[in-house]
């Protein structure tokens, strides 16, 4: 190895040696500066988290949830009202002639016929208020028959069916 060859490696190798020192010092100050920076936030995230983490229906949570629910039970109330037979009307002849006179009008089925005395006493004697539930859940008397609950009607109300039978006793007398 001639001297210059020598003396090229020795500069050579330092100036390896200096540009990694080079590298280490600039790696640590990016390092550094990166610390310091205030780190990056993506503007969506905290919409994202919220709707990763939203239950579903979340519709009807807190109280814009409350009322947007309670909009829907009484439009929903609304609408059932609009489907109670016979417009809701609670007067009694108006809902015998639509509904129970198919059976108590002719005693069809053994159903004890409107105006029979004789038919309706043993019945009126179990009390109105018991002869109304068994117009509501329906009855099957000791003979057999079989009255359907509401007269086979679920839209009618509780007033309504009441009003029936009140007015099938008052005729029966
Ligand atoms: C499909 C026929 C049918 C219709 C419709 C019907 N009923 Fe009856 N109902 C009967 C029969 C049958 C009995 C007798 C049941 C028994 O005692 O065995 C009866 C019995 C009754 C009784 C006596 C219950 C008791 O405890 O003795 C009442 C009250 C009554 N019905 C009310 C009504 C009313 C109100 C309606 C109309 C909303 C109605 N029914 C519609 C068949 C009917």
């Amino acid at each position: 190895m001639s001297k210059s060859d020598q003396s090229f490696l020795r500069q050579f190798s330092l100036l390896i040696a200096g540009l990694g020192v080079l590298t280490l010092v600039l790696i640590f100050t990016a390092w550094t500066i990166y610390e310091h920076e205030p780190k990056e936030v993506d503007p969506n995230a905290p919409q994202q988290l919220s709707a990763s983490l939203a239950p579903n229906g979340a519709v009807y949570a807190g109280n814009t949830g409350r009322a947007a629910m309670e909009a829907a039970q009484a439009a929903a109330a609304k609408a059932a009202a609009a489907q109670v037979a016979f417009g809701g009307s609670t007067d009694g002849k108006t809902i015998f002639d639509g509904v129970c006179t198919a059976c108590h009008t002719a005693g069809v089925l053994g159903a004890p016929k409107v105006g029979s005395k004789e038919a309706w006493a043993p019945r009126i004697a179990e009390g109105i208020d018991t002869l109304v539930q068994h117009a509501l859940d329906g009855y099957h008397g000791p003979d057999g028959n079989t009255m359907p609950p509401k007269g086979g009607n679920p839209s009618l109300n509780e007033a309504q069916v009441k009003a029936a039978v009140t007015w099938m006793v008052s005729q029966s007398k």
